[in-house]
């Protein structure tokens, strides 16, 4: 890749863990359109799991994901393990702060600690110039533009939008884990996020109320279980109390033992 930058190629790298799909490709394409050379990366980063949550079973299929990768026109598919990112004597991790604890973080603690961490070490092995994230992972993209300006990477983040089924559930490799039942269940996310966008375009700007209206929805099918949902600021990720301005709605929820999120802008 030396030899690539030196012949003043730009460089597109979307980093990825894997068991692909359409969101995924998608952002591949944008970088593919944006850069000479499109860099992906998949790797289950054990850094971002807790003891207890779904490292082990995390799908997994390698063959399938070059192929798709390959599909979109990815040029170097860069698949490191565990002896590379994390060998023996590993002690320096990137922690975002504020922006890491509400939210996701609230429930997984040291999960953007470990993203923040396997993102620094891939921008500093690939060196992209620009990278592409998914909205879907909201929280993430913001950590993540947080993270380039504060160690001054000169990497331009481009946030891709989220890909969802026919029927609204936003993509995501964990939704393999979801049996039928719960699979119909899984659909109240996108759906309580889209009542709540109906009511903010009706004139309602009570956080509280639309998160009380979100709530009843999902809580109305069985297996579901609220993690949190908040309307905030798109930005500091801080709690608005009135939708007057943009914001975002983001939500965690557990159907089953699956956890999901999902997002969504409000007003305009
Ligand atoms: P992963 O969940 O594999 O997601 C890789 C990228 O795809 C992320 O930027 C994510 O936001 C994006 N993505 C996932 N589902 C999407 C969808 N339905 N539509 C659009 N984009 C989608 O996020 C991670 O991996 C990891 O935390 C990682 C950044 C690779 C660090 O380990």
């Amino acid at each position: 890749m030396h030899q690539l930058r030196c012949e003043a190629r730009t460089i597109a790298f979307v980093p990825t863990m894997g068991y692909l799909h359409e969101g995924h490709l998608s952002l591949m394409r944008l970088g593919r359109e944006q850069a000479d050379i499109l860099v992906v990366s998949i790797y289950v980063n054990p850094a971002q799991f807790a003891p207890g949550e779904d490292f082990e079973a995390y799908p997994r299929d390698m063959q399938r994901d070059l192929d798709l990768a390959t599909s979109v026109g990815t040029d170097i598919v860069f698949t490191p393990d565990d002896d590379m990112m994390y060998a023996e004597g590993f002690q320096t991790y990137v922690h975002p702060e504020r922006l890491g604890k509400g939210l996701c973080g609230i429930s997984r603690p040291i999960f953007f600690r470990g993203v923040a961490t396997v993102v620094t070490k891939l921008f500093n092995i690939v060196r992209p110039d620009i990278a592409i994230f998914g909205e879907k992972d909201y929280q993430q993209l913001v950590i993540i533009r947080r993270l380039v300006a504060d160690f001054n990477f000169g990497i331009e983040i481009v946030a891709g939008p989220t890909v969802r089924e026919a029927d609204g559930l936003a993509m995501s490799s964990r939704n393999a884990y979801l049996h039928d039942d719960q699979r119909r269940a899984a659909l109240s996310l996108s759906q309580a996020l889209q009542q709540s966008q109906a009511l903010v375009n009706s004139g309602e700007r009570d956080a509280g109320k639309i998160i009380a209206a979100a709530t009843r929805h999902i809580t109305s099918f069985d297996q579901t279980t609220v993690d949190y949902i908040v309307i905030v600021d798109p930005e500091t990720l801080e709690d608005l109390t009135l939708v007057d301005r943009p914001a975002r709605m983001a939500l965690a929820v557990k159907v089953g033992s699956t956890r999901l999120i999902d997002n969504m802008v409000l007003g305009n």
